[in-house]
Protein backbone atom coordinates (compact mmCIF):
# COMPACT_ATOMS: atom_id res chain seq x y z
CA UNK A 1 0.00 0.00 0.00
CA UNK A 2 2.92 2.24 1.02
CA UNK A 3 4.44 1.59 -2.29
CA UNK A 4 1.69 2.38 -4.03
CA UNK A 5 2.10 5.36 -2.88
CA UNK A 6 5.62 6.24 -3.72
CA UNK A 7 4.81 5.50 -6.94
CA UNK A 8 2.77 8.14 -7.73
CA UNK A 9 5.10 10.84 -5.78
CA UNK A 10 8.19 10.35 -7.65
CA UNK A 11 9.29 10.77 -11.25
CA UNK A 12 10.75 7.15 -12.41
CA UNK A 13 14.18 6.58 -13.63
CA UNK A 14 14.07 4.10 -16.48
CA UNK A 15 15.63 1.70 -14.45
CA UNK A 16 13.28 1.68 -12.11
CA UNK A 17 10.40 1.52 -14.09
CA UNK A 18 12.37 -1.78 -15.78
CA UNK A 19 12.60 -2.92 -12.55
CA UNK A 20 8.82 -2.23 -11.89
CA UNK A 21 7.81 -3.45 -15.06
CA UNK A 22 9.78 -6.81 -13.75
CA UNK A 23 8.27 -6.88 -10.21
CA UNK A 24 4.78 -6.24 -11.56
CA UNK A 25 4.94 -9.58 -14.16
CA UNK A 26 5.51 -11.43 -11.21
CA UNK A 27 2.62 -9.81 -9.50
CA UNK A 28 4.70 -8.47 -6.68
CA UNK A 29 4.95 -4.45 -7.78
CA UNK A 30 3.60 -3.37 -4.04
CA UNK A 31 6.26 -6.06 -2.29
CA UNK A 32 9.67 -3.48 -3.88
CA UNK A 33 11.36 -1.95 -1.22
CA UNK A 34 10.86 1.63 -1.06
CA UNK A 35 13.62 3.95 -1.94
CA UNK A 36 16.37 4.96 -0.16
CA UNK A 37 15.53 8.46 -0.73
CA UNK A 38 11.97 7.89 1.05
CA UNK A 39 13.57 5.92 4.21
CA UNK A 40 16.36 8.43 4.64
CA UNK A 41 13.60 11.29 4.30
CA UNK A 42 11.55 9.26 7.26
CA UNK A 43 14.51 9.15 9.35
CA UNK A 44 14.82 13.07 9.19
CA UNK A 45 11.48 13.49 10.22
CA UNK A 46 11.98 10.63 12.56
CA UNK A 47 14.80 12.65 14.03
CA UNK A 48 13.35 15.66 14.07
CA UNK A 49 9.99 14.75 15.83
CA UNK A 50 10.31 11.55 17.48
CA UNK A 51 13.11 10.75 18.77
CA UNK A 52 13.01 12.72 21.89
CA UNK A 53 10.02 10.13 23.20
CA UNK A 54 11.28 7.17 21.08
CA UNK A 55 14.97 7.32 21.00
CA UNK A 56 17.47 7.11 18.48
CA UNK A 57 16.74 4.06 16.29
CA UNK A 58 13.07 4.48 18.02
CA UNK A 59 14.67 1.50 20.50
CA UNK A 60 12.18 3.15 22.90
CA UNK A 61 12.26 3.99 26.31
CA UNK A 62 10.89 1.84 29.38
CA UNK A 63 7.89 3.97 31.59
CA UNK A 64 7.90 6.49 28.66
CA UNK A 65 7.99 5.80 24.97
CA UNK A 66 7.57 2.35 23.05
CA UNK A 67 9.96 0.31 20.48
CA UNK A 68 9.22 1.16 17.05
CA UNK A 69 11.68 -0.45 15.80
CA UNK A 70 10.88 -4.39 17.66
CA UNK A 71 10.47 -6.54 15.45
CA UNK A 72 6.99 -8.58 16.31
CA UNK A 73 5.42 -4.93 16.26
CA UNK A 74 6.42 -4.32 12.54
CA UNK A 75 5.58 -8.06 12.08
CA UNK A 76 1.51 -7.36 13.02
CA UNK A 77 1.31 -3.89 12.52
CA UNK A 78 -0.33 -3.16 8.85
CA UNK A 79 0.48 0.08 7.39
CA UNK A 80 -3.23 1.49 8.57
CA UNK A 81 -2.63 0.91 12.03
CA UNK A 82 1.29 2.62 11.69
CA UNK A 83 -0.39 5.26 9.46
CA UNK A 84 -3.53 6.32 11.84
CA UNK A 85 -1.66 5.79 15.15
CA UNK A 86 0.93 8.58 13.56
CA UNK A 87 -1.61 10.75 11.97
CA UNK A 88 -3.98 10.95 14.99
CA UNK A 89 -1.63 9.82 18.19
CA UNK A 90 -3.29 7.97 20.91
CA UNK A 91 -5.80 10.20 22.84
CA UNK A 92 -5.17 9.99 26.77
CA UNK A 93 -1.75 9.38 26.61
CA UNK A 94 1.64 10.67 25.68
CA UNK A 95 1.74 9.89 22.11
CA UNK A 96 0.44 13.36 20.59
CA UNK A 97 -1.03 13.56 16.98
CA UNK A 98 1.44 14.70 13.58
CA UNK A 99 -0.87 15.02 10.91
CA UNK A 100 0.54 18.62 10.43
CA UNK A 101 3.25 16.34 8.72
CA UNK A 102 1.29 15.55 6.00
CA UNK A 103 0.73 11.74 4.00
CA UNK A 104 3.83 11.83 2.10
CA UNK A 105 5.77 12.89 5.39
CA UNK A 106 4.22 10.02 7.42
CA UNK A 107 4.11 7.22 4.74
CA UNK A 108 8.22 8.27 4.58
CA UNK A 109 8.58 7.70 8.50
CA UNK A 110 6.54 4.54 8.06
CA UNK A 111 9.35 3.27 5.38
CA UNK A 112 11.92 4.00 7.66
CA UNK A 113 10.25 2.76 10.53
CA UNK A 114 9.91 -0.53 8.44
CA UNK A 115 13.75 -0.66 7.12
CA UNK A 116 14.33 -1.32 10.81
CA UNK A 117 13.28 -4.78 10.82
CA UNK A 118 13.53 -7.37 7.98
CA UNK A 119 11.13 -9.74 9.42
CA UNK A 120 8.46 -10.12 7.08
CA UNK A 121 5.22 -8.16 7.37
CA UNK A 122 2.02 -10.86 8.80
CA UNK A 123 -0.15 -8.03 9.23
CA UNK A 124 -3.05 -9.61 6.71
CA UNK A 125 -3.56 -13.26 8.45
CA UNK A 126 -2.79 -11.85 11.98
CA UNK A 127 -5.64 -9.50 11.34
CA UNK A 128 -7.90 -11.68 9.48
CA UNK A 129 -7.86 -14.03 12.79
CA UNK A 130 -11.17 -14.67 14.45
CA UNK A 131 -12.85 -12.35 16.80
CA UNK A 132 -12.03 -13.03 20.61
CA UNK A 133 -14.70 -15.25 22.46
CA UNK A 134 -14.43 -15.33 26.22
CA UNK A 135 -15.41 -14.56 29.51
CA UNK A 136 -14.51 -10.75 30.66
CA UNK A 137 -14.94 -11.91 34.69
CA UNK A 138 -12.18 -14.39 34.24
CA UNK A 139 -10.21 -12.11 31.94
CA UNK A 140 -10.14 -8.89 34.71
CA UNK A 141 -8.98 -11.82 36.91
CA UNK A 142 -6.13 -12.52 34.84
CA UNK A 143 -6.04 -8.76 34.16
CA UNK A 144 -5.85 -7.55 37.62
CA UNK A 145 -3.36 -10.30 38.80
CA UNK A 146 -0.72 -10.06 35.72
CA UNK A 147 -0.87 -7.34 33.44
CA UNK A 148 -2.13 -4.63 35.75
CA UNK A 149 1.35 -4.40 37.33
CA UNK A 150 3.15 -3.19 34.44
CA UNK A 151 -0.05 -1.84 32.28
CA UNK A 152 -2.23 -0.05 35.18
CA UNK A 153 -5.19 -1.22 36.89
CA UNK A 154 -7.39 0.45 34.36
CA UNK A 155 -4.94 0.06 31.63
CA UNK A 156 -3.83 3.38 31.45
CA UNK A 157 -0.30 2.18 31.14
CA UNK A 158 2.50 5.42 31.49
CA UNK A 159 0.06 7.95 32.84
CA UNK A 160 -0.73 5.49 35.77
CA UNK A 161 2.87 5.00 36.49
CA UNK A 162 3.22 1.81 34.36
CA UNK A 163 6.55 0.44 32.65
CA UNK A 164 3.93 -0.77 29.55
CA UNK A 165 1.88 1.03 26.90
CA UNK A 166 -2.28 1.69 27.72
CA UNK A 167 -3.65 -1.21 26.36
CA UNK A 168 -7.17 -0.25 27.78
CA UNK A 169 -7.52 3.21 26.16
CA UNK A 170 -9.52 2.92 23.49
CA UNK A 171 -8.07 5.04 20.32
CA UNK A 172 -5.56 2.24 20.82
CA UNK A 173 -7.94 -0.61 21.01
CA UNK A 174 -10.46 0.99 18.26
CA UNK A 175 -7.09 0.88 16.00
CA UNK A 176 -6.05 -3.35 16.39
CA UNK A 177 -7.46 -6.43 15.77
CA UNK A 178 -8.34 -8.87 18.23
CA UNK A 179 -5.28 -11.09 16.16
CA UNK A 180 -2.67 -8.29 17.20
CA UNK A 181 -3.94 -8.36 20.77
CA UNK A 182 -3.22 -12.31 20.92
CA UNK A 183 -0.44 -12.66 18.99
CA UNK A 184 1.38 -9.73 21.09
CA UNK A 185 0.30 -11.48 24.44
CA UNK A 186 1.44 -15.02 22.71
CA UNK A 187 4.82 -13.73 21.46
CA UNK A 188 5.59 -10.68 23.52
CA UNK A 189 8.35 -8.14 22.05
CA UNK A 190 11.68 -9.13 22.45
CA UNK A 191 13.75 -6.38 24.21
CA UNK A 192 11.03 -5.36 25.88
CA UNK A 193 9.34 -5.67 29.30
CA UNK A 194 6.35 -7.48 27.47
CA UNK A 195 7.43 -10.64 27.33
CA UNK A 196 5.94 -14.33 25.92
CA UNK A 197 2.58 -15.36 28.06
CA UNK A 198 2.80 -18.53 26.60
CA UNK A 199 3.92 -21.61 27.07
CA UNK A 200 7.09 -22.93 29.56
CA UNK A 201 9.29 -19.96 29.07
CA UNK A 202 6.35 -17.69 29.27
CA UNK A 203 6.35 -15.21 32.20
CA UNK A 204 3.02 -17.37 32.77
CA UNK A 205 1.54 -20.03 30.85
CA UNK A 206 -1.90 -18.45 29.54
CA UNK A 207 -3.86 -21.20 27.47
CA UNK A 208 -5.42 -19.30 23.95
CA UNK A 209 -8.51 -19.53 26.14
CA UNK A 210 -7.25 -17.03 28.73
CA UNK A 211 -5.60 -14.96 26.55
CA UNK A 212 -9.15 -14.65 24.15
CA UNK A 213 -11.03 -13.64 28.12
CA UNK A 214 -8.30 -10.89 28.40
CA UNK A 215 -9.14 -9.59 25.25
CA UNK A 216 -12.79 -9.57 25.75
CA UNK A 217 -11.97 -7.70 28.90
CA UNK A 218 -10.44 -4.93 27.54
CA UNK A 219 -12.91 -4.71 25.31
CA UNK A 220 -15.29 -4.38 27.06
CA UNK A 221 -13.63 -2.17 30.20
CA UNK A 222 -13.05 0.30 27.24
CA UNK A 223 -16.83 0.47 26.11
CA UNK A 224 -17.16 1.35 29.42
C1 LIG B 1 6.56 -6.87 33.07
C2 LIG B 1 5.72 -5.84 32.48
C3 LIG B 1 4.54 -6.27 31.62
C4 LIG B 1 3.54 -7.17 31.92
C5 LIG B 1 3.36 -7.99 33.19
C6 LIG B 1 2.63 -7.15 30.80
N1 LIG B 1 3.07 -6.29 29.83
FE1 LIG B 1 2.20 -5.92 28.04
N2 LIG B 1 3.67 -4.60 27.56
C7 LIG B 1 4.71 -4.25 28.40
C8 LIG B 1 5.53 -3.27 27.72
C9 LIG B 1 6.77 -2.63 28.31
C10 LIG B 1 4.95 -3.06 26.44
C11 LIG B 1 5.44 -2.12 25.35
C12 LIG B 1 6.71 -2.63 24.76
C13 LIG B 1 7.71 -1.52 24.59
O1 LIG B 1 7.97 -0.80 25.56
O2 LIG B 1 8.26 -1.37 23.49
C14 LIG B 1 3.78 -3.91 26.38
C15 LIG B 1 2.93 -3.98 25.29
C16 LIG B 1 1.73 -4.68 25.26
C17 LIG B 1 0.79 -4.66 24.19
C18 LIG B 1 0.92 -3.84 22.91
C19 LIG B 1 0.38 -2.47 23.18
C20 LIG B 1 0.67 -1.42 22.13
O3 LIG B 1 0.70 -0.23 22.51
O4 LIG B 1 0.89 -1.75 20.98
C21 LIG B 1 -0.25 -5.47 24.53
C22 LIG B 1 -1.51 -5.75 23.74
C23 LIG B 1 0.05 -6.00 25.85
N3 LIG B 1 1.28 -5.51 26.26
C24 LIG B 1 -0.77 -6.84 26.56
C25 LIG B 1 -0.47 -7.36 27.82
C26 LIG B 1 -1.36 -8.22 28.55
C27 LIG B 1 -2.76 -8.65 28.12
C28 LIG B 1 -0.74 -8.56 29.72
C29 LIG B 1 -1.21 -9.50 30.81
C30 LIG B 1 -1.49 -10.86 30.37
C31 LIG B 1 0.55 -7.85 29.70
N4 LIG B 1 0.66 -7.14 28.54
C32 LIG B 1 1.48 -7.91 30.73
C33 LIG B 1 4.97 -4.74 29.65
C34 LIG B 1 4.23 -5.71 30.31
C1 LIG C 1 5.97 13.29 23.50
C2 LIG C 1 6.41 11.94 23.32
C3 LIG C 1 6.16 11.29 21.98
C4 LIG C 1 6.48 11.77 20.73
C5 LIG C 1 7.14 13.08 20.37
C6 LIG C 1 6.10 10.73 19.81
N1 LIG C 1 5.54 9.67 20.46
FE1 LIG C 1 4.84 7.94 19.63
N2 LIG C 1 4.23 7.29 21.43
C7 LIG C 1 4.46 7.95 22.62
C8 LIG C 1 3.86 7.21 23.70
C9 LIG C 1 3.86 7.60 25.16
C10 LIG C 1 3.27 6.05 23.10
C11 LIG C 1 2.50 4.96 23.81
C12 LIG C 1 1.10 5.43 24.14
C13 LIG C 1 0.36 4.42 24.98
O1 LIG C 1 0.59 4.38 26.19
O2 LIG C 1 -0.43 3.65 24.41
C14 LIG C 1 3.55 6.14 21.68
C15 LIG C 1 3.12 5.20 20.76
C16 LIG C 1 3.44 5.21 19.42
C17 LIG C 1 3.09 4.18 18.48
C18 LIG C 1 2.35 2.89 18.77
C19 LIG C 1 3.36 1.80 19.16
C20 LIG C 1 2.76 0.55 19.71
O3 LIG C 1 3.52 -0.18 20.38
O4 LIG C 1 1.58 0.29 19.52
C21 LIG C 1 3.60 4.57 17.26
C22 LIG C 1 3.50 3.82 15.95
C23 LIG C 1 4.25 5.85 17.47
N3 LIG C 1 4.13 6.22 18.79
C24 LIG C 1 4.90 6.57 16.47
C25 LIG C 1 5.45 7.84 16.66
C26 LIG C 1 6.08 8.60 15.61
C27 LIG C 1 6.31 8.11 14.21
C28 LIG C 1 6.42 9.81 16.15
C29 LIG C 1 7.00 11.01 15.44
C30 LIG C 1 6.30 11.47 14.26
C31 LIG C 1 6.05 9.77 17.55
N4 LIG C 1 5.47 8.56 17.83
C32 LIG C 1 6.29 10.81 18.44
C33 LIG C 1 5.11 9.15 22.79
C34 LIG C 1 5.57 9.97 21.79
Amino acid sequence: MIHRMFVGRFSLSATVLVMLAIFAGSGRVFAAPPSTAEVDEGKRLFNQNCVFCHQPDAIGKVGFAPSLSNKELLSISSDKFLLGTIRDGRQGTGMPPFGHLGKPGIVAIVAYLRSLSDVPNRSAQVDAMPAAKGNAGSGKVLFDQICSTCHGVKGDGYMAGGTGTAIGNKSFLNRVSDGFLRVTIKEGRSNTRMLSFSGPEGIANLSDQEIDDVIVYLRQQAKQ
